[in-house]
């Protein structure tokens, strides 16, 4: 059960977004159901960090609506890009799990013995038993992103967003975690998760938003991900495209 409530779904209507005084993600409508387990793809630049940012209520609306389904935005899990987190900060594994609950407790309340063991479990649910005292500045990337999944689960969250989760990690990694976001899925979370990989998509995410710039298709995976759609997406981009979908297209 996650967190203490299961998540409505979310509703975006009109979505605008705006960086740097450009517009990014522009008219986007569509709706995370509530558990549903959905790729986000696109080129570079197509918005998609902002897009997760923004429902975290990390970043504003320029126009249009986001309605979160009753899930308040700082109850969202986010787990960002691995190249914008700094590792150079002497942590351990098992602290960095443990901050998990400063989602759930405020930052201010005490981490006790009792947390500490839930994040020691979260561990070993990601492979990493035995690498709690380890610093996270001595890990690989693909064990790094272990340690953030374990710090996810700890917080327990309704909703999870993944941001390039695989991007820098090895294939048996990428299953190991792979399985984790399934059993979030299966336990009623909300999960969407930004990828490049178009047969991970096909395999394991039921539903796929590709953004556009102007045009986005949403849906369930089989209807998004045809050759044609992914050869529009690609024509309509103004930016390079990522290596995996220009491969298929
Ligand atoms: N901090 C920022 N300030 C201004 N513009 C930004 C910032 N971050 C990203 N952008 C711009 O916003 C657009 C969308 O970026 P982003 O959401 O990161 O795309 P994606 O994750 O799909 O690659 C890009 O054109 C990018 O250059
Ligand atoms: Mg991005």
């Amino acid at each position: 059960m996650p967190g203490s409530h299961l998540p409505g779904p979310i509703r975006l209507t009109h979505l605008t977004l705006r960086r740097g005084g450009r517009e990014v993600v522009r008219d986007l409508s569509g709706t995370f159901a509530a558990g549903s387990l959905t790729a986000i793809a696109g080129p570079n630049g197509a918005g998609k960090s902002t897009l997760l940012h923004t429902l975290r209520g990390l970043l504003p609306i320029a126009s249009g609506q986001v309605d979160l389904g009753g899930v308040e935005a700082r109850n969202i899990a986010l787990l960002p890009q691995e190249g914008r987190l700094d590792r150079s900060f002497p942590i351990t594994c098992r602290d960095v799990a443990a901050l998990g609950w400063t989602g759930r407790i405020g930052l201010f309340r005490r981490i006790g013995p009792a947390h500490y063991a839930a994040a020691g479990r979260a561990l070993e649910a990601v492979g990493l038993d035995g690498l709690g005292q380890r610093s996270i500045g001595a890990l690989s990337a693909g064990q790094f992103q272990r340690v953030l999944f374990a710090r996810t689960i700890v917080r327990d969250a309704p909703v999870i967003l993944l941001d390039e989760p695989f991007s820098s990690v090895d294939a048996a990694t990428e299953a190991d975690l792979m399985a984790i976001v399934q059993a979030w899925h299966l336990q009623g979370r909300t999960v969407a998760i930004v990828l490049h990989d178009l047969d991970l998509i096909r395999a394991e995410f039921p539903e796929t938003l590709v953004l556009g710039g102007e045009s986005h298709i949403w849906g369930a995976t089989r209807d998004v991900l045809t050759p044609a759609t992914v050869r529009q997406a690609r024509l309509r981009a103004q930016v390079p495209v990522a290596r995996t979908m220009e491969a298929i297209a």
